[in-house]
């Protein structure tokens, strides 16, 4: 065989981007920070998170979130009030979070049952204790470039590029889906000065047209659409750089659990074209909780609010 084809017949892979790791080093720095401040008699971190109702994902993700907390010694604490709680009662908790001087951050973790305008909960969150990012400031700060909380999904996002070096500058930067907590920040942060940034962005949504036109002309496609496999590797350029946000729970006979975890991206196709991509589980999904770490230990700081 010649050596051209032999070249044509090896397969092509991307390099897994391994949000485990990736997580492990940033939590292990933060824990380091954490020891040092306690070593010097301090309190040290302390995380609230408050949930309303039983949303079994919702509980999912406040359980890791406490569970991570400890993991690099920070305080944790969660705040249950049942589904019928009144919008009243929530903005009362609120109002005591933000005046408790034993809470660094907090957040409110989302969906709030229907009854309660999530806009004015988020807007009652002292913005130097939204962890979260979600507060109007916040978002303000970031979108004008100035330093604040940033939603902690796509700082993880930021963080996996920095660790595996991928050259944003110039690229072509697609991002699906204009979410409040994903989508729209990350599109806005890929647009700004420095690095990672300085891509020229392409926001598309459920009313773009010709979607795969776009997609395929995306060096770097991050993906939050919250739809089982809808990229698959046709809408990929080859080489292309494949973050996906999603994570959903797909019937699976032969698991022992009877499901298994997908993301928005066709996994198993698109990573013969891409240079780059993140799995699922154990791609963006650990930087996010990284990440809100990384926020209170910035809040306990006071590194953007005196
Ligand atoms: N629900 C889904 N993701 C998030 C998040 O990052 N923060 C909060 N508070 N709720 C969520």
């Amino acid at each position: 065989m010649t050596q051209k084809k032999q070249e044509d017949k090896k397969v092509k892979t991307a390099k897994i981007i391994d949000g485990k790791e990736v997580s492990k080093a940033l939590k292990d720095k933060i824990k380091k920070e954490v020891a040092e401040i306690i070593d010097k008699g301090e309190d040290g971190p302390h995380l609230a998170a408050v949930i309303v109702g039983n949303d079994p994902a919702s509980e999912t993700y406040v359980k890791s979130k406490e569970k991570a907390a400890h993991s690099v010694g920070m305080m944790s604490s969660v705040y249950r009030y049942p589904e019928n709680t009144s919008e009243e009662e929530l903005l009362k908790v609120i109002d005591f979070l933000n005046e408790d001087p034993d809470i660094d951050g907090f957040i409110v973790q989302l969906p709030l049952p229907g009854h309660i305008d999530e806009n004015k909960i988020i807007e009652r969150i002292s913005p130097a204790k939204d962890v979260d990012g979600f507060h109007p400031v916040n978002v303000g700060k970031m979108a004008i470039g100035q330093p604040g909380f940033l939603p902690a999904t796509p700082a993880g996002i930021l963080e996996l590029l920095k660790y595996y070096n991928i050259d944003t500058e110039g690229k072509n930067c697609v991002v699906l889906g204009r979410s409040n907590i994903v989508g729209s920040p990350m599109s806005i942060l890929m647009s700004k000065k420095g690095y990672p940034g300085n891509s020229t962005v392409t926001l598309c949504h459920s009313k773009t047209e010709n979607l795969k036109e776009i997609t395929k002309n995306a060096d770097i496609l991050i993906v939050a659409i919250g739809k089982p496999g809808f990229v698959t590797e046709d809408m990929v350029k080859d080489g292309a750089v494949v973050i996906d946000v999603g994570i959903h729970r797909v019937e699976d006979k032969e698991s022992p659990k009877g499901y298994k975890l997908v993301g928005d991206v066709d996994f198993e196709n698109v990573k013969k074209k891409a240079s780059y991509i993140t799995p699922v589980p154990g791609g963006v999904g650990p930087m996010t909780i990284a990440s809100l770490l990384n926020n209170t230990l910035k809040a306990y700081k006071k590194e953007y609010y005196k």
